[in-house]
């Protein structure tokens, strides 16, 4: 694919051969992202962040990276702090923040948004979620780290065994995640779900097609004892009609070390896209796995920066330069608190 001035809207934009040059230019980030070094390459440039809908991580971190290059962020968060909220369309919102910014980030609640917002935009956009449908910066990321972790395993991602668990209708980074791991070589992938959350069947069939093992279950343990990777999700309980019906299904996979211990291969990845839904009633990654070493949910977020950096490169274009941009750092960059 061409990077150059593309929106990044879905993951079926990625060949295999464009997902390995996102992550070369990903690692190439790293002494920028841990801070050993600063470019200003993208200096002048202005970072659109339009998020709609609640976000920490998405929002955050392509600021962050945004940053991290030399560029500049202005953003606005919520619905009801924007003008949409006074009737304003997503076409009329995308022709005047696209002559603020160079590129904009979006995150909307509905399905298909960023696209249409995409279609009237002026500048490059790149979707940070769209309702249930797509997060492909996500599953960039999230795929970029199970390669890094199965690498560091002797493995690699052709021949990957991986499990989703969870809510595999509504959560939208599993939905990237499977399609992008489409272009690899004899996945098998186990969906774990109650049987109204299934993964959508256009997806396993997608897969199917293109020579991929995928099993279906709705039980968890006597799914996850022969996998590489162990993907939880959270129960998306904005896209369902009532709090009491998410509530039917809150809490129905827990994975905790017990479990993990008696259940998994010892070398098995827990991984999620996060947030992990942390109360009681739900608990879907125990904290006790905070010190198994497999845990890798941090080094995801971790990751999502350098990902974040590289798409943002390709896209305007720059990755030649950013070397030629850089500085050494000013201020003490010791070790970070718990490394
Ligand atoms: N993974 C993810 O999209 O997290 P946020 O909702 O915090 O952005």
């Amino acid at each position: 694919m061409e990077f150059a001035g593309s929106h990044i809207l879905s993951v079926e934009q990625f060949g295999r051969a464009d997902i390995e040059r996102v992550f070369d230019v990903a690692d190439s980030m790293a002494p920028y992202a841990h801070r050993r070094k600063i470019t200003r390459v993208l200096e002048g440039a202005i970072l659109g962040n339009m998020f709609f809908e609640p976000s920490t991580r998405t929002r955050v971190s392509f600021g962050c990276a945004f940053n991290l290059l030399g560029g500049e962020v202005r953003e606005t968060t919520g619905i009801e702090n924007s003008a949409i909220a006074k009737g304003e369309s997503l076409y009329d919102t995308a022709r005047v923040i696209s002559g603020y910014s160079d590129v904009i980030a979006m995150r909307h609640p509905v399905a298909g948004s960023v696209k249409e917002f995409a279609a009237a935009s002026r500048v490059p956009v790149v979707n940070g979620g769209d309702g249930a449908n797509e997060h492909p910066t996500q599953a960039l990321l999230d795929l970029y780290t199970i390669g890094k972790e199965v690498q560091h395993r002797g493995g690699s991602i052709d021949g990957l065994r991986i499990a989703m668990i969870g809510d595999l209708r509504f959560g939208r980074t599993v939905h990237s995640l499977s399609k992008l791991l489409a272009n690899f070589d004899r996945v098998h992938l186990t969906c774990i779900a109650p049987a109204e959350l299934r993964m959508p069947g256009e997806i396993v069939e997608h897969l199917r097609a293109r020579g991929h093992t995928v099993v279906e279950s709705d039980a968890m343990e006597s799914s996850i004892g022969h996998v590489d990777i162990a993907y939880s999700t959270r129960i998306q309980e904005e896209r369902f009609a009532s709090r009491e019906e998410a509530n039917l299904y809150r809490g129905r996979y827990r994975l905790n070390q017990a479990i993990y211990t008696q259940y998994c291969e010892p070398n098995t990845v827990i991984m999620h896209p996060l947030p992990r839904d942390s109360r009681a009633e739900a608990n879907e990654l125990d904290p006790d796995l905070n010190e198994n070493p497999n845990l890798a949910i941090f080094r995801q977020t971790d990751n999502g920066v350098l990902v974040r950096m590289a798409l943002f490169a390709l896209v305007l274009d720059v990755v030649h330069l950013v070397d030629r941009y850089e500085a050494p750092v000013s201020w003490y960059t010791g070790k970070r608190f718990g490394e």
